[in-house]
């Protein structure tokens, strides 16, 4: 039996993923900070799934990875779906410095653990989910999408730092478009997708090995042209929901 470890699977589309890799027959790990909903995930298949509260803001949250490897007996496939995200045109240090703190901090905190013990292992597959938002700085969202940049380049790191020390590790950079779940608090957003669907691409981007994907093709498109706007003129842009 395969196993996979999702930190971020109490909602959204780490839960999804996690319920896919369920109906896969994988053995499935599952972290978060809400600890009632990964006990009642875990009661949908007992003897299948193992769950740990973490928070990945928290130093022990390493220690709490590898308590959830070793009740899992092993780890082959780790996935990062932890975030936060809020507008902030105010610029509220307070929305800012968390952000930081979950998606540029925690996020380095696990990633990295997962790394050490890939490279330990001798093989693994590490996978996050980031965001289309890194493509760009966003004025209405500082912080967010200046961590989900973080995010994209510090895989792109590790990927080069594996193969310099020739590790076998795959890894996964998922970029999501607009998903309807609890991060986006009911704000209005464009071509919005269900997490279902989303999750259902990502496991198999995931199968396939990709090493950057981008969820869905009107995203890939709208990344290309984005990435073609000089900054000049990005700056002038008004862009807000
Ligand atoms: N929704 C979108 O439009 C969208 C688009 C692109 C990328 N993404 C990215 O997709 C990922 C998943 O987000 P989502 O849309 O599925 O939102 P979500 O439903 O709010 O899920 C976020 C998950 O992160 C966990 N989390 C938050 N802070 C944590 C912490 N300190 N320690 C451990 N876990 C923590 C939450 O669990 P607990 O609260 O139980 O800890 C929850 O399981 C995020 O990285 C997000 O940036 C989302």
């Amino acid at each position: 039996m395969k196993r996979i470890i999702i930190i971020g699977a109490t909602s959204g589309i780490g839960y999804e993923v996690a319920n896919i890799y369920r109906q896969l027959g994988w053995h499935v790990g599952v972290a978060g900070r809400r600890l009632e909903r990964l006990e009642a995930f875990k009661e949908q298949a007992p003897g299948q799934i193992e769950i740990q509260q973490i928070d990945v803001t928290q130093v022990d949250a390493v220690d709490q990875l590898h308590r959830l490897i070793e009740k899992l007996g092993g780890m082959d496939l780790f996935l990062l779906s932890t975030g936060i995200g809020s507008q902030n045109r105010t610029l509220l240090t307070d929305i800012e410095l968390a952000t930081v703190n979950t998606n540029a901090i925690g996020f380095t905190r696990m990633v990295t653990a997962a790394y050490h013990y890939f490279k330990e292992q001798g093989n693994g597959h590490l996978a996050v989910i980031s965001s289309i938002a890194g493509t760009k700085g966003l004025g209405i969202a500082p912080a967010y999408s200046a961590t989900k940049c973080f995010q994209n380049t510090y895989i792109d790191a590790l990927a080069q730092l594996a193969h310099m020390e020739k590790l076998p590790i795959t890894f996964t950079d998922i970029r999501p478009g607009f998903v309807k779940t609890d991060l986006l608090k009911n704000d209005k957003y464009p071509l919005l997708m269900r997490p279902e669907k989303v999750a259902r691409r990502i496991v198999r981007a995931l199968n396939h090995k990709k090493r950057s994907v981008v969820i869905d093709w009107r995203y890939v498109i709208l990344v290309f042209f984005w990435k073609l706007i000089p900054e000049y003129i990005w700056e002038r842009l008004s862009i807000h929901n």
